[in-house]
């Protein structure tokens, strides 16, 4: 079955796809039912497809959305019972093959452990992981993330700066991990406003395709901290995409990560040359979390005023967002101590400076 978005049939992709299955004579079903961030009710219909027309392996063709749900297919295929049995669990058994064609470079899930899928009776985005969920094969091929529109690049690319940055900032950050991470920062950096001014910058395309999936190595390996625990119940609650979310939070949160990190920081500052030799790691790090704000800025990305967020509403949801946040186990990860307190901070000084 191949899994897919109905932008993704609409312009060609699965098309290219589904031509190389056609001229080796093997069958296929299509379903393109995947929504941005998908949910147990898309995974359920997806599930009824593959059963019904007796597919036996799974490609998808899409952005992390329809990875995500080939992945959670996956699983309900050789695994019982529903997608939200597993919140909390690790998957046991292994899914039929998995073939992961990524049409963004952003959430590397063509190399994770993971599946993020929305409980839609709890509200909450579920991370689910098993070792299982690692796709067979994934053919990571930047021409086809070249129709994707600046905001799409944007976000996603800035989804994959979050996990870099968060997997060389983490408790578990380990010596292999920082690899991927440190050239991932590098490379996105540099390639992410080029490609994001100039969508057919075939090379700007390119390096951002490999950082995503560096990164995605990257945060398997190690994990991700506060900002995608923080990210996570805005998509769930506010329907805004997981990129953007991540973005909305990025610089407020690596403010707080800090002072827990600052060699760290500072690491990652003289990667990307946003410090001058001579500089303190407190001052190196803080240049970090600068040069981050700007390319923000530069790639335009949303505040929760301007993509349209009620602002009662989205306070009224803290009390909510901070416990699912804190539930989910990504905050703990961060190297300084996080409090619920500092978690409702920070979601309330996404607002400031605006109504
Ligand atoms: N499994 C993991 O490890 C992992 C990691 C991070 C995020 N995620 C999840 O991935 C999902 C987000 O995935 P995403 O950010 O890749 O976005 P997406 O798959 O939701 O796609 C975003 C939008 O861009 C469009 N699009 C995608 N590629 C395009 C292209 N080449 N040309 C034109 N349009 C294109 C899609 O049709 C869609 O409308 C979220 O649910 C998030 O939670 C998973
Ligand atoms: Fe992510």
């Amino acid at each position: 079955m191949v899994v897919t978005d109905p932008t993704m049939a609409q312009i060609g992709s699965t098309g290219r796809v589904t031509r190389l299955l056609d001229e080796i004579g093997t069958q296929y079903a299509v379903y393109d039912g995947v929504t941005s961030e998908p949910t147990d009710r898309i995974v359920l219909a997806g599930k009824k497809v593959y059963l019904e027309n007796q597919c036996d392996f799974l490609i998808a063709v899409g952005g992390g959305s329809s990875i995500d749900t080939m992945k959670a297919v996956g699983t309900l295929i050789t695994n019982p019972g529903e997608i939200t049995d597993y919140f909390g669990k690790i998957i046991p058994n292994p899914l039929p093959p998995t073939f992961a064609v990524p049409t963004t470079a952003g959430t590397g899930s063509e190399a994770t452990q993971f599946t993020i899928i929305t409980d839609t009776k709890r509200d909450i985005k579920m991370l689910l992981k098993g070792g299982g969920l690692i796709p067979s094969a994934a053919i990571v091929d930047y021409s086809f993330t070249q129709t994707a529109p600046p905001f799409v690049t944007a976000a996603t690319g800035l989804d994959a700066l979050c996990h870099a940055v968060e997997a060389y900032t983490s408790r578990k950050a380990q010596p292999l991990s920082d690899l991927f991470a440190l050239d991932a920062v590098k490379k996105i950096v540099s390639s992410l406003p080029r490609a994001f001014a100039d969508g057919s910058d075939q090379k700007a395309r390119e390096s951002m395709s490999l950082a995503a999936l560096e990164a995605g190595i990257a945060f398997n390996n190690s994990s991700v901290t506060i900002i995608h625990g923080m990210s996570r119940p805005i998509g769930a609650l506010f329907h805004v995409p997981h990129g953007l979310s991540n973005a909305m939070l990025l610089p407020n949160c690596l403010e707080f990560a800090l002072p827990g990190a600052q060699k760290r920081f500072a690491d990652l500052s003289e990667a990307i040359g946003a410090c001058k030799p001579g500089d303190s790691q407190e001052e190196a790090g803080k240049a970090f979390v600068r040069a981050i704000r700007q390319l923000c800025r530069k790639l335009k990305v949303d505040t929760p005023v301007s993509f349209g967020i009620d602002k009662r509403k989205f306070f009224d949801s803290i009390e909510k967002m901070t416990k699912d946040a804190l539930t989910s186990g990504s905050p703990a990860n961060t190297m300084r101590k996080v409090s619920a307190d500092d978690i409702e901070a920070i979601y309330e000084s996404l607002w400031n400076g605006g109504e």
